[in-house]
């Protein structure tokens, strides 16, 4: 018999979660307004919101934090980050940030200026604000075949060559301060960008003179998706995957708090020096100074030991095992996802599910809501709160794809809360008909309104009956 597939690690200490009621949960999601944003974690019983900074560290990683050297200057800490990051990214420069955001605030406080055009694959929600706060304009280069999420493409976060390199002659040089591309793609389905295509993507960019940065979040997960699934790459290993990746491009932003498994931080590299010293003013100015950047020392630590683990392949592949794990329990119910399963999270495709209900009554976020109300799994809208509304018409922008995100923090739930999550999914799925209003929004701050929106159901009278 074939030896069962298993995680490569046990548990050492656990944190107990408890279930609620549904009237609990009723009286909780109107206090929120509807937002789940709003909730207080022991109102959640599975807790799918996000996989960022919600990971287990090993007892390797809380070693590091015992290790940690909190001098304010020039810590060991610091150096031992700044050689995982060349050991494994290739970058002679970096500056530790606290978060992702907060690498984009300071590299984008030098690079991106006012009129600037910043093409890449669906910039993530922080990156397109950090880009729009300072009045540029993201441009979205992403395949068409990732906004069907029937397609089985392989890697569905690829960028469009032809759209990227019409963008590129449309608009002279000096105005693209740089391409972004995220690996893997968040916004599209945590989907995976192929080495060919990066290789695509850093010729257009050196022909035209343009840097290629790199918004890294998820960038152990993308060089999986390589190893598995682009010809010639099975018999490599992850680090040797990534090197390849991280050769191609000048510079990354990295939110640690995902690929990094740790709970907080993040940090820029680069290889110009010059950009290094300008960014290092702002890094001073928004996070800290140069060798600490918002984070203790004992973050820097754990960080370090994170980028080793989350690059090893048996932990990759228990991971993304998992999330293959509820997305086919999920197919197997008839509910629609994103295809292929991404490498964090489930994607729920909400325009199918709720197609009955009006666009402007937010059907992913109505889904969330019935998810929470079904089983006190908290979801997130990926849709149109999220996407804003559009900074010059202040119009409402309804994306191509409505999707409830389920996305799956790492080494935290076993495969049991999976099957409960997909249990919660499917009685939601079956009773879809009688969903019969959505949400209308009664306050939304003017950016990022996803996280702070307060909403009411909406009036049942528009619905468009099935
Ligand atoms: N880039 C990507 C692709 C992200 O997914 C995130 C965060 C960031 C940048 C910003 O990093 O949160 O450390 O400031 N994504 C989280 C999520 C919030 O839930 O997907 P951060």
């Amino acid at each position: 018999m074939e030896l069962h597939f298993a995680e490569p690690f046990k548990m050492k200490m656990v944190e107990s979660i408890r279930r609620s009621s549904r009237s609990e949960r009723e009286s909780w999601i109107t206090e929120a307004g509807f937002n789940l944003f709003n909730l207080r974690s022991e109102q959640v019983y599975i807790d799918m919101l996000t996989d960022s900074g919600t990971g287990a560290m090993s007892d390797r990683q809380w070693a590091e934090i015992m290790l940690g050297d909190e001098s304010y200057a020039g810590s060991s800490s610091y150096f031992k980050l700044k050689s995982a990051i060349r050991d494994i990214f290739g970058f002679e420069y970096f500056l530790p940030t606290h978060q992702g955001r907060a690498a984009e605030n300071v590299l984008f406080s030098v690079l991106v200026k006012e009129g600037n055009i910043v093409p890449g694959n669906s910039h993530f929600d922080t990156t397109k604000g950090h880009i729009e706060f300072r009045k540029a304009h993201a441009v979205d280069c992403t395949i068409d075949e990732a906004f069907d999420t029937t397609i089985e493409h392989p890697f569905k976060g690829n960028v469009d060559l032809e759209k990227l390199e019409t963008v590129l002659k449309k608009y002279p040089g000096e105005q693209i301060p740089f391409i972004i591309v995220t690996i893997t793609c968040n916004s599209s389905g945590g989907q995976p960008v192929s080495l060919e295509n990066l290789r695509g993507v850093s010729a257009l960019a050196k022909k035209y003179g343009i840097r290629l940065l790199y918004d890294s979040a998820r960038f152990a997960e993308n060089a999986y998706f390589i190893k598995k699934r682009e010809k010639g790459q099975q018999n490599r290993s992850i680090r040797e995957i990534v090197a390849d990746m991280f050769a191609l491009a000048d510079g990354m932003t990295m939110s640690s708090k995902k690929d990094a498994i740790v709970n907080i931080g993040g940090f820029i590299a680069l290889r110009d020096p010059e950009i290094h010293r300008q960014a290092s003013v702002f890094n001073i100015m928004f996070e800290g100074f140069v060798t600490y950047g918002g984070l203790a020392g004992r973050d820097m630590g754990a960080l370090a030991q994170g980028l080793y683990e989350g690059t090893e392949f048996d932990y990759l592949d228990a991971r993304i095992e998992q999330v293959g794990y509820l997305g086919k329990m999920l197919t197997g119910f008839g509910v629609p996802v994103q295809r292929p399963y991404g490498g964090h999270a489930i994607f729920i495709d909400a325009n199918k599910i709720l197609a009955h209900l009006p666009k402007e009554q937010f059907r992913a976020q109505t889904l969330c809501v019935e998810l929470y109300l079904e089983g006190g799994v908290r979801g997130v809208e990926i849709g149109a709160i999220m996407a804003d509304r559009d900074p010059e018409t202040r119009e409402n922008r309804y994306p191509a794809l409505e999707l409830v995100r389920l996305a799956i923090p790492r080494r935290v739930y076993t495969n049991n809360h999976m099957e409960y999550v997909a249990a919660t999914v499917a009685n939601v799925f079956e009773r879809r008909s009688g969903i019969s209003c959505g949400m209308e929004i009664s306050y939304e701050a003017p950016i990022l309104r996803h996280f702070t929106v307060r909403m009411n159901r909406a009036v049942s009278s528009e619905i468009l009956v099935p």
